[in-house]
């Protein structure tokens, strides 16, 4: 058997129902999780196929249950290609949401600004991103069950989900900011010259996952919502040195806001 039909197999097996959403929740957004009614939880080690995660601030779960009236499968952690992870391992879960007959994905981060507009703590929504990871997950054989060799990329992330969430961040009187994500590979932060650069190119954030997601997603025919929290303004824009704790400290402080926002999108989906 191929290995997401192994994957699915397994999590079918061990799921309390076949779940309509899928989530992947990053730096900030872990804490959904636990809003999750009758909740069940599989480590992911426990999953044929599936790798590790080592991210710090990131459990390395599925959680899936009722949230905003829906089934959901969240993913609690995710894998980075700068842990090491391979990008079919990668593709490997948004593969398998596609499989277990999810009907969409919403992809969340922790972003850093580089467009000048933005403040930390700040929420942007993703209209579409530049791969600059150098890498892609569609790379070697094609499995044209899963999608076409060639991968049209035109609309990543759906219209109709970036209104929805608009509409959402009206009502709960969110200022949502809009942009486009650019994937670093990291883990070392850029340099304040690379992202003068990737603000020439048209980036608005800059983050370190997201894009081989949503590529996986685009080929295998899963509508995407993206969502970044800004945690910090990327290098040289604040006049202050970078960390992965402040990413993360900021992400925890805005993580209850940004899980409302998320939480009200489901409910509307
Ligand atoms: N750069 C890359 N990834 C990030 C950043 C950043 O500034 N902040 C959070 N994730």
């Amino acid at each position: 058997m191929r290995e997401v039909d192994t994957a699915a197999a397994y999590l079918r097996e061990h799921l309390p129902f076949a779940p309509e959403l899928a989530l992947v929740l990053g730096s900030g957004l872990g804490g959904l999780a636990e809003r999750i009614e009758n909740a069940v939880t599989i480590p992911y080690r426990e999953v044929p196929g599936f790798p590790l995660s080592t991210a710090p601030g990131h459990a390395g779960q599925f959680v899936a249950g009722m949230l905003g009236g829906k089934r959901v499968l969240c993913m609690q952690g995710r894998f980075h290609y700068y842990e090491g992870h391979d990008m079919r391992a990668i593709a490997l879960p948004v593969r398998v949401f596609k499989a277990l007959g999810c009907r969409a994905l919403i992809l969340t981060n922790a972003a850093g600004g580089v467009n000048w507009d933005f403040n930390v703590g700040d929420f942007m929504l993703i209209t579409d991103h530049i791969n600059f990871m150098g890498v892609n997950p569609l790379r070697g054989e094609n499995d044209e069950r899963i999608g076409p060799r060639f991968c049209d990329m035109t609309q990543v992330y759906t219209p109709q989900l970036q209104q929805l969430a608009q509409d959402v961040a009206a009502k709960q009187g969110l200022l949502l900011q809009k942009g486009v994500y650019l994937g670093y590979m990291g883990p070392s932060f850029e340099t304040p010259a690379e992202i003068r650069a990737f603000r020439t190119l048209g980036a608005d954030a800059v983050g370190m996952s997201t894009v081989p997601e949503a590529i996986a997603a685009s080929h295998c025919g899963l509508p995407v919502l993206g969502l970044s929290l800004i945690t910090n303004m990327a290098a040289g824009m604040a006049g202050k040195r970078l960390s992965g704790e402040e990413v993360i400290e900021i992400a925890d402080r805005r993580g209850p806001v940004f899980q409302t926002f998320v939480l009200g999108i489901v409910e509307a989906m």
